[in-house]
This record gives structure tokens, C-alpha cells and sequence, in this order.
């Protein structure tokens, strides 16, 4: 297995934007922590509003989950709009639907400006069951009521399974994620933006102005935009409100284009398929699924092996190019969140919470944020505010996560304990277990992640691992 993902394969996401000297400035208006798609999406909306912008990245633009996601730009995201419409009313499924309408609007005018190739495809959710068939129906209903032009098809000849059901929107969109990161990246630099990269950021502190402390120094901003996949900083305690998924990817070359849309299912066990053209190697599929909570599960690698195999029979003649795994963050309140770490933290902003949809919905949290600067907040931007009395509805939903998170912790201290050995992850003491995917060691409290050494890979830890007090060396 490669590890690593199609789009890197061939350069590194950042390989052809050059490096900034490490070198902060002592003040910017902005800082923005992290260059994933939401970062990027944020220092350039933030750029045009007149304001110095900083971005600090910790390894490379785009080598978290954006460069490592499958990319597809689309407002019919698998069940996700009945499964907010489980716990908000309609105007605030509507408002999310909205948003990131205007998110991968806002995108596809950038990729057309900045010559980022973009395919135009349908989404498509389907079931091959009938209880999935009924999950279906469900989504269609609660899109069609939110204003979205989807269809019902009973059958799919594209495919080569049989389906019982599907819901269609025509013209969306996929891209290479890690053209579209290069881009930013010299867009941003072209705009003024100082985009550095090896720089972690340890700490963030103050309010006026808010210091940000890094492994290269420290910059004084007005305004500090965390935009880290789940936000390093302990306050506001949002790694307490969402859980760590890792899912799996395959790319496999296939004779001949094998799906003509984006296709994900609504059934268990979830599979997303869509095609990578114009590539070196001919027609490409990409077949994604096997999810499970980060760190909580022993084997990792079986996990390829079950999209191997699902593939094998029914592409059949696909050969496999690559293979990885990447991060995402499910809310417990199924919403994403763009707004103040804390309630009146203005200073402060965490975008987050996208639930594997972040490449529309991290580019909408920066169009709240930049609509905020410029006094014309969008109207859906509310929908995304983290202090909302409608964050109390999520209650049962987070004592469900955090007792998984609780019994994680038990389990994990009483068995390396036991065993005498064992690492500590330097965020809340969670114990790490081994992924022989990735060769990293996951936290699965709130998936933290680190390499065979211990340096820190994924946050909210922000320091390399520990031994458990006690422990022998493994
Ligand atoms: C398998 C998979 C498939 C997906 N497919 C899709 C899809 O088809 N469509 C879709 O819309 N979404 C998809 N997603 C989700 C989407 O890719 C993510 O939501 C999105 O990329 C998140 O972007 P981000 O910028 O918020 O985070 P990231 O891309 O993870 O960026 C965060 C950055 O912060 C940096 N960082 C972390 N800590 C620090 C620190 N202390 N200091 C400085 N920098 C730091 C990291 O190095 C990283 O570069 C998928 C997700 C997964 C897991
Ligand atoms: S990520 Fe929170 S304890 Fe490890």
C-alpha cells in the first residue's frame, strides 16, 4: 500500500508553490491556522476584505484531509440533509443547502479563473436494499423541500450492481483536491497573503491583541481564524462536540471509464465512487468507504482489503494505483461551525464539523466569516454560529459521544497498564493505539493522531506523544 493519496502521487500538493522563508511578521490583521481547503477559502475572502493576512500551516498546504478527500463539490451529500432534518427544523436545513449553494458557487468561479480543471457530474445517493431504499426516499423528500431539483431513478445502468433506489441532482462537480490547494496557495500569495509552512502553532492566547505562539516564533493579530480540522484549542471544548472518522480510499485504473457520476450509498457499508479523468494512466475509479472512529478499532488495514475486494467483484478488470486513509469530523449537532471559540470570543474563530463535506462547507465558513468582516453577513451564516440556543438539542447526542469517549479512556489506560506499556496523547491523557494503515498512533478520544516516532501528525494535540507513567519502552 502507498499511503499515499492519488493526487500527491504525482508532486505534492504544495510541491509547486514554493516556500515563504520561515520568517513570521510580528503583527498581521489575520492569522489563519492551517491550509486545507478552509483555510485557504478563508485567507482569500479575508484578503479581498483589504485586511494583512498570515496563514501558518504545520507541515504542508493541503496535506491534512483536503488533500487526501475525494473531492466531490455537491450540494446532495450522501443522507446528510436528513440527517440535520433529524434535529432542526426546516428553514435550518434550507439555510445549510444555502450556504453551501454559494460555496460551490464561489469555488467553481475560482477554479474557472485560477484554470483549475472541474468535472461537471450528477451526485447520486443510492440504496441496493429496501430499508435503504426508505432512507432514500427520505432524503429526497427533505432536498425537495429545500428548494434542490433532485430526481428519483429506480435504476442505474452506469453501475454494475443492482440498486433499489436512487436520489439524483444533475451538474454538480469534482476536482483534483490537490490542484485546487496549489492554486489557492499562489492565489493567495499573488494577493498578498504570506502563506508558511512547517510552522505549528502551539498556542493561542489574549484577545487584544491575540498572540499566537508557534514552533517559530509569535505573531500579534486582530483576528485568529482555526481552521485545523478539529480546532487545537481546548477552549469552547469542540473536540468534545464532534467525533474523529477515518475513512479509506482505493484508485484503481480501469479500461474504460467506470462510473459516469458521484455516487455514494446510503446503506452500510457506505461506499463513494466517482472517476478521476485525464490522467497519465488512463481512466481512473476511486472507490472510498470503511469508516470507523479514529483510533477505535484494532485493525486497520483489513479496511483496504474490504474495498479491495468489493471492487474486485464488480470492476473486475480495475488495477490499483493507490491507497490511503484520511480524517474527518462527525457534529454531534450534525451542523458544521464557523464563529467565536467562546460566546462573545469575536476575536477568536473555529470553522469545523463538516461531517466528510467540508470542500463546499469549509469554503461556506468562510464566506460567513468574510461576510462578517464586511458587515453583510450572509443570512444562512446563523445556521453556523457554535453558540446558538439550538446547541442545546444536540445534549443527548454529545452524552451518547463522550461516554464512548469515557469507556475509550478506561479501556485504554487499564490495558497497556496491564501490559506495561503504553503512550499517552499529550491533549487529555487518551491511550494510543497502533493503526498498521497509516503506521501512526491514533488517539481515540478525540483523534489526535502521531507518527512511528511520536510527532504529533493531527491535532487537537499540538506536542509529540508521551509514555504512559510507568510504561516499559514497546
Ligand atoms: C475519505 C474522505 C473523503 C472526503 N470526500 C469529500 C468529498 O467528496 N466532498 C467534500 O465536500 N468533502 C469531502 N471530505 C471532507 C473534506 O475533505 C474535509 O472536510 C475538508 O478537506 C476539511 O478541510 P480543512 O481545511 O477544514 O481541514 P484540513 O484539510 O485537514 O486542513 C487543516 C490543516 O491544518 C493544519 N494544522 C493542524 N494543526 C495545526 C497546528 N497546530 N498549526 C498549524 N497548522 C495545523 C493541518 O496540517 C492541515 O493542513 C472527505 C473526507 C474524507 C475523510
Ligand atoms: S485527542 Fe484528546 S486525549 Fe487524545
Amino acid at each position: 500500500m502507498t499511503r499515499q493519496a492519488l493526487w500527491g502521487a504525482h508532486g505534492h500538493p504544495a510541491a509547486a508553490t514554493g516556500d515563504d522563508p520561515v520568517d513570521l511578521p510580528g503583527t498581521s490583521d489575520v492569522v489563519v491556522v492551517g491550509a486545507g481547503i478552509t483555510g485557504l477559502a478563508a485567507a482569500l475572502q479575508v484578503a479581498a476584505t483589504g485586511r494583512s493576512v498570515t496563514v501558518l500551516e504545520a507541515r504542508r498546504a493541503g496535506s491534512g484531509t483536503t488533500g487526501r478527500s475525494t473531492a466531490k463539490l455537491s450540494v446532495l451529500q450522501g443522507t446528510r440533509l436528513s440527517s440535520i432534518a433529524r434535529q432542526h427544523p426546516a428553514d435550518v436545513v434550507s439555510s445549510y443547502v444555502e450556504a453551501n449553494q454559494a460555496a460551490q458557487r464561489w469555488l467553481l468561479e475560482l477554479c474557472e479563473r485560477l484554470e483549475v480543471p472541474v468535472q461537471r457530474r450528477a451526485a447520486v445517493t443510492y440504496a441496493t436494499s429496501s430499508a435503504g431504499a426508505r432512507t432514500v426516499r427520505r432524503e429526497l423528500e427533505v432536498a425537495r423541500s429545500a428548494g434542490l431539483a433532485v430526481d428519483w431513478i429506480e435504476r442505474d445502468d452506469d453501475l454494475p450492481f443492482p440498486i433499489t433506489g436512487a436520489v439524483r441532482l444533475q451538474d454538480q462537480a469534482q476536482v483534483d483536491p490537490a490542484a485546487l490547494v496549489t492554486a489557492m496557495v499562489r492565489e493567495a500569495r499573488a494577493l498578498g497573503v504570506r502563506v508558511v509552512e512547517g510552522v505549528r502553532v502551539t498556542r493561542v492566547a489574549g484577545q487584544d491583541p491575540v498572540r499566537v505562539v508557534s514552533s517559530a516564533g509569535e505573531v500579534d493579530a486582530d483576528l485568529v481564524v482555526v481552521a485545523t480540522g478539529t480546532p487545537i484549542l481546548d477552549r469552547g471544548a469542540f473536540f468534545g462536540r464532534q467525533t474523529a472518522q477515518r475513512s479509506y480510499s482505493v484508485a484503481f485504473r480501469t479500461p474504460l471509464p467506470a462510473v459516469a457520476g458521484m455516487y455514494l450509498a446510503a446503506d452500510q457499508p457506505s461506499r463513494s465512487l466517482r472517476d478521476v479523468p485525464d490522467r497519465a494512466e488512463g481512466p481512473v475509479l476511486l472507490v472510498g468507504g470503511a469508516g470507523h472512529p479514529t483510533g477505535r478499532v484494532r485493525e486497520h488495514a483489513v479496511r483496504l482489503d474490504e474495498l479491495r475486494a468489493w471492487t474486485a467483484e464488480w470492476f473486475p478488470d480495475a488495477e490499483e494505483l493507490a491507497a490511503w486513509s484520511a480524517q474527518d469530523y462527525e457534529p454531534a449537532r450534525q451542523l458544521p461551525f464557523a464563529g467565536p471559540v467562546l460566546p462573545g470570543a469575536d476575536r477568536i474563530w473555529v470553522m469545523g464539523g463538516f461531517a466528510k463535506w467540508g470542500m463546499t462547507n469549509g469554503p461556506a465558513a468562510a464566506m460567513a466569516l468574510a461576510g462578517r468582516l464586511a458587515g453583510d453577513a450572509p443570512s444562512w451564516a446563523e445556521t453556523l454560529h457554535p453558540w446558538r440556543l439550538r446547541e442545546l438539542r444536540a445534549a443527548p447526542q454529545l452524552v451518547h459521544d463522550n461516554a464512548a469517549v469515557g469507556f475509550e479512556m478506561a479501556r485504554g489506560w487499564i490495558r497497556p497498564w496491564a501490559a506495561g506499556r503504553g503512550r499517552v496523547c499529550p491533549h487529555l491523557g487518551g491511550v494510543v493505539r497502533w493503526n498498521d494503515a497509516e503506521e501512526s498512533w491514533d488517539c481515540p478520544l478525540h483523534g489526535s493522531r502521531f507518527d512511528r516516532a511520536g510527532a504529533v501528525l493531527d491535532g487537537p494535540a499540538v506536542r509529540d506523544l508521551r509514555r504512559l507513567p510507568g510504561a516499559r519502552p514497546a
